[in-house]
């Protein structure tokens, strides 16, 4: 049987925005590399993602169908996440939302010209009506209206503040919600508070993902 990830216009969508990622990928290191290395923004801060506006820093193919099938095994229904960027992630997970049966995607991103980007494809894949996205710092907009019960926290924006979010979000986790952080290993943080917890079971299935089961 057919995905919403896999037909049209999803699959359309979702090939359009890697290459788009290739493409802004190419760009934005001939743009570093053309800057003298003490004039380069410091990855992970603002002024990098400033600086990134428009750099995909999209989550690999492997990762996105990831998403998708958690999102379709936990039965979700609502979903946090954290970095949103031109929203190819977004995109899996409100597939899989679509194939449960309906919910609701809060995504969130810094720069607005990347988020009203994000709008416009969750559109045209046909997904729209399942996403909102909160423009501006997730340690804010994260911070008010989420829903009672989560069931999927996605992680993917700057990397030091994966702890803080958890925190913010973890009252409205679900029993058995999944964390699921991309770059994992950029975030040692984070994965000491997951593994010293009776309230996670944390393991990797690739190289710089981790997915966590909330137990509580
Ligand atoms: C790695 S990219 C996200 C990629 C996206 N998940 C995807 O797969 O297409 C990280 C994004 O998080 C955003 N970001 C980083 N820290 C943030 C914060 N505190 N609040 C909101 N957005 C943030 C950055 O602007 C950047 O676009």
């Amino acid at each position: 049987m057919a995905t919403t990830l896999t037909s049209s216009p999803a699959a359309e969508v979702l090939a359009q925005l890697y290459a788009n990622a290739e493409r802004s990928h190419q760009e934005f290191r001939a743009r570093m590399d053309s800057l003298p290395p003490t004039e380069r923004p410091e990855g992970g801060s603002r002024e990098f993602f400033a600086a990134a506006k428009d750099l995909y820093m999209a989550v690999r193919p492997d990762t996105s169908k990831l998403l998708y099938i958690l999102t379709r095994t936990r039965r979700a229904r609502t979903i946090v996440e954290f970095g949103t960027s031109f929203g190819v992630s977004t995109l899996c997970l409100a597939a899989g939302l679509r194939d449960n049966g309906g919910g609701r995607v809060i995504g969130t991103e810094y720069e607005p010209t990347k988020a009203e980007a994000a709008r416009a494809t969750l559109q045209s894949a046909g997904l729209g009506d399942l996403v909102e996205i909160r423009d501006g710092d997730a340690r804010e907009t994260l911070a008010r209206d989420l829903p009672e019960e989560i069931d999927i926290l996605f992680l993917d924006g700057a990397k030091e503040m994966y702890v803080e979010i958890l925190e913010l979000v973890e009252p409205n986790l679900s029993p058995g919600a999944l964390i699921i952080v991309d770059n994992s290993d950029r975030s040692p943080e984070l994965l000491e508070v997951l593994r010293n917890s009776d309230d996670y079971l944390p393991t990797a299935v690739a190289d710089n993902v981790t997915v966590a089961l909330r137990t509580a």
